[in-house]
């Protein structure tokens, strides 16, 4: 199932269910071009990282689009009461943070843009269609602890640093981050 959002001319965000996971890998490696070599992007590979996300149950997401070349994605699935996602958490202070129910979290488990079309906005678009239509009550996601970049970026989207963990072994520690639903909300 697909719905589509033409907002500039040039690009389009669609909405879905069903991507092609060749696609996807081969956009995620040449926005990772320079870190291939680190296990956080080869072990395990993004192929099955990408299919372990797009085969979850309630599995969405965002697809950008510029002129027709798929340029970047922003998806995830709910997690259910048995994930694993909070797993080795440390220096959370809510108790109540890792225990999950069906409608409390979407999970953001990838989000990457090519680096020639980014910041234009795509990736807050991506982000905003996708959450905007999900029944959830927060969103997660993870960013590496060097991605200062995008931890401020958002930070200003007033997500909020709920602790840390490392997501697979050999990687970088994560930062997890967590947002309360809808973005438009205040809180
Ligand atoms: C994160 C990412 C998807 C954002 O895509 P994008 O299309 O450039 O995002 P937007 O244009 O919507 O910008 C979103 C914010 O990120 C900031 N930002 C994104 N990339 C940036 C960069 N390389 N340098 C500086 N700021 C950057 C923008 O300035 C903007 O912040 P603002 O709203 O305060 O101005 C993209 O930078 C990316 O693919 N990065 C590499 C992969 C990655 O780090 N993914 C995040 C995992 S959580």
């Amino acid at each position: 199932m697909t719905q589509e959002h033409a907002v500039y001319e040039e690009s389009t965000v669609e909405i879905t269910d069903k991507v092609d996971i060749e696609a996807l890998a081969a956009v995620y490696r040449r926005v990772h071009a320079a870190d291939l070599h680190l296990l956080d992007h080869s072990i395990p590979t993004v192929e099955e990282r990408l299919i372990w996300t797009a085969e979850a149950p309630g599995f969405q997401a965002a697809v950008g689009y510029v002129d027709g070349e798929m340029v970047g994605t922003v998806m995830g699935c709910p997690l259910p009461a048995e994930t694993l996602w909070w797993r080795d958490l440390t220096d959370a202070t809510d108790p109540d943070l890792a225990v999950e129910w069906a409608g409390r979290t979407f999970a953001v488990c990838e989000a990457f843009v090519l680096p020639e079309f980014r910041k234009h906005r795509l990736g807050v678009r991506m982000m905003s269609d996708l959450l905007g239509q999900r029944p959830e009550e927060r969103v997660s996601l993870a960013v590496t602890e060097t991605n200062t970049r995008v931890w401020g970026a958002l930070q200003r989207l007033r997500f909020e640093h709920v602790g840390d963990l490392v997501p697979f072994p050999g990687w970088r520690s994560h930062r997890m981050l967590v947002r309360a639903l809808p973005l438009s909300a205040s809180r």
